[in-house]
């Protein structure tokens, strides 16, 4: 049966106040479907539907090993635990992303060590920042494909492999988003995903942690579920009657409702990607060519899951007045990111002094507008005039 597109009108709270909000959900009744057979079928924890997604976005990756989690957070934890991140190491990552893999990074026992951002044009790390950043102290790289544009990934896995370190891909803006003919999150020692409610791919809240190495997939299982042998699942089959604990580990387990919605959210990831980059196009075509703004990742659209579209704003322009004059006319903009090490808990405890120039640039200058799939080639005209109307003195 061909899928209906049933994307309802958002909410009648606050969301539905926007005329053109940041980002909206795309499904079809497919995932309905996939839903209701789940929620029939009597099994809701992590089980049949939960394995069944794992082989789906493992055979989509083109990876050994998927397993689906609780969050891009917890995929994130998992990884940092199953690398053996400890006291004492550092990580080289961005501050220029989400806080969650510096979060987690502290919570394994090490400290994150930022490196800078290439340039406005290219806010991703490079081999050549990384390498800036290396300590005696650091055991690995997490990095992080901003808005669904890959970073270089060849280079950066010849300098890890140079010096002995692991990498952990951060891919949660970028399912679909590949480099040099391989997905995003399938480069690194393990990849991670989140499926949050803004993401290109979503379930409410869930993640994926995924490796092409078996011993880590052996870990990161253990540590998902407790470091338990079994789980109620196996002994519900009667494959288990008991079990035992072999590593202190977490509750990170994905359960089957969440799974359902993502397995045909990921049937429809191609072509919600391709609807994504076409609106970037739209953008390109009514923002290019203008002084006022930079328009990063130029050329860069076809290898990106296009998961945000971002302008730097020029310098003199006020973004706090830009995102009011917006907000008034209806239009929902964003900040993709404060930096990390300028909030006030990384003040405190990070021991780093190094130059991050671009990133606080970049997190001055920054503005997020909207993008999702069914976003209108009307509203992109409405959003890129406001842009122009809004950046006037
Ligand atoms: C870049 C990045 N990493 C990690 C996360 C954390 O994912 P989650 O919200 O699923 O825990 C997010 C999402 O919010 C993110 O944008």
């Amino acid at each position: 049966m061909p899928s209906r597109n049933i994307t309802p009108a958002p909410p009648s709270s606050a969301a539905s106040d926007w005329k053109v909000p940041l980002s909206q959900l795309s499904f079809t009744d497919d995932e309905e479907r996939a839903l209701v057979d789940t929620l029939r079928s009597g099994w809701w924890t992590y089980g049949p539907v939960s394995r069944r997604l794992e082989a789906q976005f493992a055979e989509y990756l083109g990876v050994r090993h998927a397993l689906a989690v609780s969050s891009g957070t917890a995929a994130l934890h998992l990884a940092c635990a199953a690398l053996g991140a400890t006291a004492g190491d550092e990580i080289v990552t961005p501050s220029l992303t989400f806080v969650a893999a510096a979060n987690v990074i502290l919570h394994s026992g090490a400290e994150p060590r930022f490196a800078d951002v290439v340039s406005l044009e290219r806010p991703l790390l490079s081999a050549e920042s990384i390498e800036r950043a290396l300590t005696a102290r650091t055991r690995g790289i997490c990095v992080m494909h901003y808005g669904g544009y890959p970073c270089e990934m060849d280079e950066i896995m010849d300098l890890a492999r140079r010096r002995g370190l692991w990498v952990i891909e951060d891919a949660a803006h970028a399912p679909g988003g590949s480099w040099g003919g391989i997905r995003c999150g399938a480069w690194g020692d393990v990849g991670c995903f989140s499926f949050f409610g803004n993401k290109n791919l979503t379930c409410a809240e869930g993640g994926m942690v995924v490796t092409q190495r078996e011993d880590l997939a052996d870990r990161l299982r253990s540590l998902r579920s407790h470091g338990m042998t079994s789980l109620t699942w196996d002994r519900y089959r009667g494959h288990q009657f008991s079990y035992d604990v072999t590593v202190p580990g977490f509750n990170y387990r994905m359960d089957d409702l969440r799974a359902a919605i993502l397995g045909a959210q990921l049937r429809s990831l191609d072509r919600l990607n391709r609807l994504r980059r076409e609106r970037v196009g739209w953008y390109r075509d009514l923002l290019g060519g203008d002084s006022r703004w930079i328009l990063p990742f130029e050329g860069g659209d076809e290898q990106s899951a296009c998961h945000l579209f971002v302008v730097i704003l020029d310098e003199e322009i006020s973004r706090n007045q830009v995102m009011s004059r917006m907000m008034q006319r209806g239009i929902q903009t964003s900040i993709h990111y404060p930096p990390i090490h300028q909030f006030t808990f990384f003040r405190k405890v990070l021991s780093q002094s190094s130059d991050l120039k671009v990133t606080e640039e970049i997190g001055r200058r920054l503005l997020t507008l909207p993008l999702f799939p069914d976003l209108s080639r009307e509203d992109v005209k409405v959003v890129c005039s406001a842009l122009r109307e809004s950046v006037r003195n």
